[in-house]
């Protein structure tokens, strides 16, 4: 199955402000967003795409050929130096895992499918979820748990995984879930394997990491009066987004004189703006999506 995008119109609608302009867009993924934004541009205009994973960037070379077009393997968190003389009129960020992740039990994402526990979005370089949970302490993985998955049961959940490996690695999606119902029962729609496994995959990938370094990377190679849309799908990465497009004003102690200068240097344009009920009913996993919208000032 292919990526359905998420808030696709909206994005594209505060992104595209310049027709013949530069834009990024920093997560290609099957480039549903991509594809959109070069049928809107005027032939003056470009696109450059970038994603960690191989498979999207050679899914992007063999399946868009557009002059305008060209696609790079990278970690966004490296463009700087990927585009150190770039000024785009608009960069995309739209954060996490594709659809296509999940489908493919070879990449190790999905609970619901049994493969190799691996879960790195670029398996060219880092350590696998196997790796990490074979030699993590039971602490560190109790806290991965707890902080990325909001785990409550993750101080079981480790020790039953450390149990498990004494006897020998674990290697499958299928011996994590395993794992996990030996301590989780089934309560409602939502497995109880499903915080477990977002937990591991955001730490495998060190997503928030790579999430404030990029963020941090951004005013440098976008043109004055260029828009950034980020869309995020849980609350850590919102966070995140939020917090550092914060105006430096909010960020002064209280006790310091509101006439203090300050230099801003972005402006929201679009706050916490959600998919409707249609995109919704058509895309349940649309559902956690947030979107925010910056200008540079
Ligand atoms: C939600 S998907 C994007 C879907 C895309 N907008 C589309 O329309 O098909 C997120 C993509 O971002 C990529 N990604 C996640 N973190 C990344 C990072 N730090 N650097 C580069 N790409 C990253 C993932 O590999 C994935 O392909």
């Amino acid at each position: 199955m292919l990526h359905v995008p998420v808030l696709l119109e909206e994005s594209l609608d505060f992104l595209l402000h310049d027709l013949s302009g530069k834009y990024l867009d920093l997560t290609f993924g099957r480039g549903s967003h991509s594809q959109e934004i070069l049928k809107r541009l005027i032939p003056e205009g470009s696109l450059h795409a970038v994603d960690r994973d191989p498979e999207a960037v050679l899914f992007g070379k063999e399946n868009i050929n557009d002059p305008r077009f060209s696609i790079y393997h990278s970690n966004y968190s490296e463009i700087d130096s990927l585009f150190p003389e770039f000024q785009f009129e608009g960069i995309l960020l739209d954060l996490g895992t594709c659809s296509t992740h999940l489908d493919n039990p070879n990449r190790g994402f999905s609970f619901q499918s049994n493969g190799p526990l691996d879960m790195r979005m670029d398996i060219s370089t880092g350590f696998s979820a196997a790796d990490w949970l074979n030699s993590a302490t039971e602490s560190e993985i109790s806290d991965v748990l707890y902080q990325y998955g909001d785990e409550k049961a993750s101080r079981k959940i480790a020790n039953a995984i450390v149990k498990f490996r004494t006897m020998k690695p674990l290697k499958t999606t299928f011996e994590l879930t395993t794992v996990i119902e030996t301590v989780l029962k089934r309560t409602g729609k939502i497995h109880p394997a499903t915080k477990s496994f977002q937990a591991i995959r955001i730490h495998v990938n060190q997503e928030l990491h790579h999430l404030r370094v990029v963020l941090s990377k951004l005013h440098s190679i976008l043109r004055a009066g260029g828009i950034v849309v980020v869309i995020s799908f849980h609350s850590l990465e919102d966070r995140i987004v939020k917090n550092f497009f914060k105006p430096e004003v909010d960020r002064l102690p209280k006790d310091i004189p509101i006439n203090t200068s300050v230099t801003e240097k972005y402006k929201c344009i679009g706050k916490k703006i959600k998919p409707s009920v249609h995109e919704i009913k058509n895309n349940p996993r649309s559902r956690s999506a947030v979107m925010r919208v910056f200008s540079k000032l």
